[in-house]
């Protein structure tokens, strides 16, 4: 949420800037802004929508050559997405520029003070009184670090703040609170930025900042500091993907390249993860076997697309380990005083790392005593740094708003969870949890199979553009499928969609259906005999009240040619497996609807990837 850069160095810091936001725009789209020093003077240029908009006020109205700048990518809180609110905020001299993401929760406070004290503060923004109170430090004759230390100390809520100022010309001052800030460092030049995506085609060596930190970069330094001034480590890390995976490659729209990577996705999760002497080595782990051994419930934690995850791991974890296991919204969990004890693991699935429901959910879940396993993409991101263990899934960057193929990279990676966990405990026997491992390792390329026949799919999308409604059915593990597919189709298409359990479907839903609902069934395979039958029987129901059925069923089942309007092939895998090869077509339903409709596929409205206000 808002995507944040500021760079040193000796390049142009515009173009530099400008191309970090057009890789941080994922996170926000309200508005865009830049401002660079030059001649002891910020120059800021800003405007609402999105950065092609900053991009035409730039081209119509260059900016002075600089080496030194930052920007800002913005998904409104405080304020409409107006040229006014947009970011850089200025200070009454117009000496300091300043960015922010997050929510300054005393901002209301600070403004009448501010106010009192003389300041005129222009927009809406809670963001605008830091850079008033940053002039205020600054008069004193203090440097920019200092001015950031003591501003921060004043402030409650969450944030990155990133400033520069017009008589410190070498210098990019950042500051974090909940919310996230890396470090790039080049050779003769240092970036900061939400992600690493930003200086991704500059460097791909980067600092992980920790909590209530402070950094000032210059062309050869970067130094990092708490917000007593005293200096602390870090911890530097490498990213082990370059810029080409951070472009589109030649496809129409992110989502479409990244459901195509999900083989690879799915292969490079598992890689490494299974030794020659047929034990699973979970590197990250950090928790002891006595430590796993002592584990009585597990909990995970997630939001969105990443609950949909959790939600088919639940099935996975309890069957193997037999291990209870719930699943809970990241956003509901602290709230309602969960019991926990030293003997729960909490699971928390975040794609970003940074997503701040779950990010307070494993902070409550810490102080209760519980300990905390992070499922995470995002190497340096802050809720894998605050977990006692992390699995990370090696998906590698994901662009567009909607997660596709983390979603499958995080189901397999809380697999190897539970299998590890078996393993462990003992609740297989080693040749078991190599079945389960080889049978994974088929995953990719059924899923590539999918996505070589997924021009019917595609052709079934375009013709239901008028579509009003869609509904999903599944049961067992078919049941998150449904309600991934349902999202997927809400976000991007905006088109009313929603997911069941089929057997709930008398319970109330049903109600729902006519000729003009089409209706998704996702049948389990047929070796589960007693659940196939009885969603073959949902799809009888429904079809005799007038839905168009489009029926997701593994190769030979010949059961439900019959009840099938559209029939959508999935290869044979296990039962638990399913979701990772049923899920791909209503990715490509969803993206194809969405696209025939016109609509922004990879920012859909209101959206942003990373949401890092509560
Ligand atoms: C939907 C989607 C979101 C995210 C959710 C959690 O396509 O991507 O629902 O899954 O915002 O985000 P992370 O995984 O970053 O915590």
């Amino acid at each position: 949420m808002c995507g944040i850069v500021g760079y040193v160095g000796d390049k142009q810091a515009q173009e530099v800037v400008v191309e970090g936001l057009r890789r941080l725009e994922y996170r926000g789209y309200d508005s865009a802004g830049i401002a660079l020093v030059e001649g002891g003077v910020v120059h800021t240029t800003k405007r609402a929508g999105k950065l092609a908009n900053l991009d035409k006020a730039l081209a119509d109205e260059p900016l002075p050559e600089s080496t030194t700048g930052l920007g800002h990518t913005r998904w409104a809180t405080h304020g409409p997405p107006t040229d006014l609110n947009a970011h850089p905020h200025t200070d009454c001299t117009g000496r300091v520029a300043l960015v922010h993401n997050g929510i300054i929760e005393n901002f209301a406070q600070l403004r009448i003070a501010l106010g009192g004290r003389g300041h005129t503060l222009t927009s809406d923004t809670d963001t605008e009184a830091v850079a008033h109170l940053l002039e205020e430090e600054l008069g004193g004759g203090t440097d920019l670090a200092q001015a950031m230390r003591a501003v921060c100390r004043q402030l409650q809520g969450a944030f990155t703040l990133v400033a520069i100022d017009g008589d410190q010309p070498d210098v990019v001052v950042a500051a974090r609170r909940n919310s996230p800030l890396v470090v790039g460092r080049g050779n003769g030049e240092n970036f900061v930025a939400s992600d690493v995506a930003a200086f991704i085609s500059h460097t791909r060596d980067a600092i992980e900042l920790g909590q209530d930190q402070v950094v000032t970069i210059s062309r050869d330094d970067v130094v990092v500091t708490d917000y007593d001034g005293a200096p602390v480590d870090v911890r530097e890390f490498h990213v082990d993907w370059d810029a080409a995976a951070a472009e589109k490659g030649g496809y129409a729209w992110f989502m479409l390249k990244e459901i195509d990577e999900q083989p690879q996705a799915v292969s490079d999760t598992l890689l490494g993860r299974y030794s020659p002497d047929g034990r699973l080595q979970l590197d990250e782990m950090r928790l002891s076997d006595d430590e796993l051994r002592e584990i009585d419930k597990v909990i995970i934690i997630a939001c969105g697309t990443a609950f949909y995850a959790g939600l088919v791991a639940k099935y996975a974890i309890e069957h193997w380990t037999r291990i209870p296991c719930e699943v809970e919204l990241a956003s509901e969990f602290r709230y309602r005083d969960p019991v926990l004890s030293h003997g729960t693991l909490v699971v928390a699935i975040s794609q970003s790392g940074e997503t701040m429901d779950t990010l307070m959910a494993i902070r409550h879940a810490r102080q209760q005593g519980s300990r905390v396993l992070a499922v995470c993409n995002t190497n340096g991101s802050t809720i894998p740094r605050e977990s006692d263990a992390v699995i990370y899934t090696h998906a590698g960057p994901e662009v567009a708003v909607a997660g596709t193929k983390t979603f499958l990279a995080q189901i397999v990676a809380c697999y190897l969870l539970g299998l590890y966990l078996a393993q462990v405990r003992g609740t297989k026997f080693g040749d078991e949890i190599a079945g389960i491992v080889g049978q994974l390792q088929q995953i990719p390329a059924a899923i590539q199979r999918v996505l070589a026949e997924a021009e019917p799919v595609r052709e079934l999308a375009r013709s239901l553009v008028d579509t009003r409604s869609v509904l999903f059915l599944g049961r067992h593990v078919g049941y998150p499928v449904a309600l991934e597919g349902a999202l997927k189709l809400k976000e991007l298409a905006y088109i009313h969609a929603e997911g069941f359990a089929a057997g709930e479907l008398k319970h109330g839903p049903i109600a729902l259906i006519d000729h003009r609902v089409p209706v998704f069934v996702v049948v389990p395979p047929k070796g589960r005999d007693m659940l196939h039958d009885k969603v073959v029987s949902n799809i009888q129901e429904i079809r005799a009240r007038g839905a168009r059925t489009i029926v997701l069923a593994e190769d030979g089942d010949e059961d439900v040619v019959a009840y099938a309007d559209e029939l959508i092939r999935l290869p044979k895998v296990p039962t638990l497996l399913q979701p990772l090869v049923a899920t791909v077509p209503l990715q490509i339903f969803a993206c194809e609807l969405a696209d025939a409709l016109g609509r922004d596929v990879d920012q859909p409205r209101n959206l942003a990837k990373s949401v890092t206000v509560e």
